[in-house]
């Protein structure tokens, strides 16, 4: 069957930046369909020698070495441009008779902003573009709380089934985060111990060190609970935490990440200051350039957003309730690194010197990025003739560098094959985003009835001095990089 793609926001930084490299990737693996027609619809008018001449400067820009000229246009055939109002159902009608095929089956990426998707969702239905197998992607934000979510997921639902929407969250296009399933589930050792009898706590950590820049006014209105937390730490926390599932097919996925999103200790008004910290960037030093803070990137008014966030969260299932898991996520820290790092239970039995010292406990390193790897440390004997048999850390290394090189796509790549596939697995269901809603939404109704400020953090560090007393208030300390 042929397949259509219609993109609302054609001319749009995400398009630009993300979707039309992902099908170009599609295309230098020899997997996109070779059929596939992509009109890329904006309101403002402009030619298809303009449209294309936009899209390849923005390509070159942004595949860097995996650019290929005659690759390149060999793509552009199967790429057109549209002038049109998307809220409009004649035009979606004449566009949809002048491009697509009435036999094909048709993707429409919602790259525009939440506020109009009801206006769009009419339009196609009134149009005449929606048919049992029409696909919608969107992305987030999908709303700023649970009830705007739900305001906006009826909208779309009231022309969509469940099983037509397509909710992209770019971590799970990530081969390392992919990985996490069959680390899990092909390695037959980690079955045993992979509970909280056996691990003494997981931290999740996402650091960039990129800052919010032009986007200040967007953090504002989300900070980093609601940017980063609600969904990709939240997605990565299930998968690291989820029972092992029917079968990788959607709907066995998803169920499972429900049932770990469901079980999150909720964090209230009662206990929020003692298991969380918001902090915010003050100016500083990353990667040997000056950089301005959080406040200075404004117009001048104070900021209130939190541009990192620790939390102690808890699953409270049979495998794990008791086990902390520490998530922490900021802007303008000293690295850009995203990591998890799984500490087991220690034998306190003092047959070495060292043993019972808290350095000593085994972990599991997952490097999710920029490098993709897995360290587990272990414990050695140092080689010499002192009879104390003092230890030493070493670690098995699996680094898949390799893999990267060889690797010719992104998380969209990815993301978009699988939307013209009609997988499910990799999106998150309406239920998941729900429930990831609630949690965060108590959260801040917490921060705000307790008045939790952020706390300043200088940037190029490592974060807020409170979350480093966190975690020792438990007797932890955060593994830093
Ligand atoms: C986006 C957030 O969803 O993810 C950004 O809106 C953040 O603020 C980005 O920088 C991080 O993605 P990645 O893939 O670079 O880790």
């Amino acid at each position: 069957m042929s397949t259509d793609i219609l993109l609302f926001g054609g001319t749009g930084d995400l398009a630009l930046r993300k979707l039309y490299p992902a099908f170009y990737y599609l295309k230098l693996n020899g997997v996109l369909p070779a059929d596939i027609k992509i009109v890329g619809v904006a309101r403002r008018a402009n030619t298809q020698e303009g449209f294309l001449a936009t899209v390849k400067e923005w390509m070159i820009q942004h595949t860097g070495s995996l650019y290929d000229d005659e690759v390149f246009n060999e793509f552009g055939k199967c790429l057109t441009f549209a002038q049109g109002d998307s809220t409009e159902a004649e035009e979606l009608r004449r566009i949809s008779d002048e491009h697509f095929r009435a036999d094909g089956q048709l993707i429409v990426y919602f790259s525009v902003p939440p506020s109009i998707f009801g206006g769009i969702c009419t339009a196609l239905e009134e149009g005449g573009l929606i048919k049992p197998n029409t696909r919608v992607v969107v992305e987030k934000p999908l709303g700023n709380d649970c009830a705007s979510f739900m305001a906006i997921n009826e909208e779309m639902r009231r022309v969509f089934n469940e099983n037509q929407v397509y909710r992209i969250d770019h971590y799970l296009g990530k081969e390392s985060v992919q990985n996490l399933l069959a680390l899990r589930f092909a390695n037959d050792i980690f079955q045993p111990i992979w509970n909280g009898r056996y691990i003494d706590h997981i931290q999740i950590t996402v650091s960039e060190s990129v800052g919010c820049g032009n986007r200040r006014d967007f953090y504002e209105e989300t900070g980093a609970i609601r940017d980063m937390v609600q969904n990709h730490l939240l997605q990565v926390l299930c998968l690291t935490c989820i029972e092992p599932p029917a079968s990788l097919d959607a709907e066995s996925v998803r169920t499972e990440k429900l049932k770990i999103l469901k079980c999150l200790r909720p964090i209230t008004t009662e206990n929020v200051a003692e298991l969380t910290v918001r902090g915010q960037y003050a100016a500083g030093e990353v990667d040997g350039e000056q950089v301005p803070g959080y406040n200075e990137e404004g117009d001048g008014t104070p900021g209130m957003a939190e541009t990192y966030v620790a939390i102690k969260a808890e699953v409270e299932s049979f495998r794990w309730s008791g086990t902390p898991i520490y998530l922490r996520t900021g802007k303008r820290l000293n690295a850009r690194h995203a990591e998890i790092v799984i500490t087991f239970k220690q034998n306190r039995a003092r047959l070495f010197a060292d043993q019972a010292s808290d350095k000593c406990a085994n972990q599991l390193v997952i490097n999710l990025q920029p490098d993709e790897g897995i360290k587990i440390h272990m414990k050695n004997k140092q080689a010499g003739l002192d009879e104390r048999m003092p230890l030493e850390n070493r670690f098995m290394d699996l680094s898949f560098s390799d893999n990267a090189r060889a690797k010719k796509h992104d998380a969209y790549t990815r993301l978009l094959y699988d939307v013209i596939r009609g997988d499910q697995t990799l999106f998150v269901s309406e239920r998941e985003i729900e429930a990831a809603w609630k949690w965060v939404d108590a959260i801040r109704a917490g921060w705000a009835e307790r008045d939790q400020k952020p706390c300043q953090y200088t940037a190029g560090s490592t974060g807020p001095s409170d979350a480093d007393e966190f975690m020792a208030a438990d007797g932890r300390s955060w593994n830093n990089f």
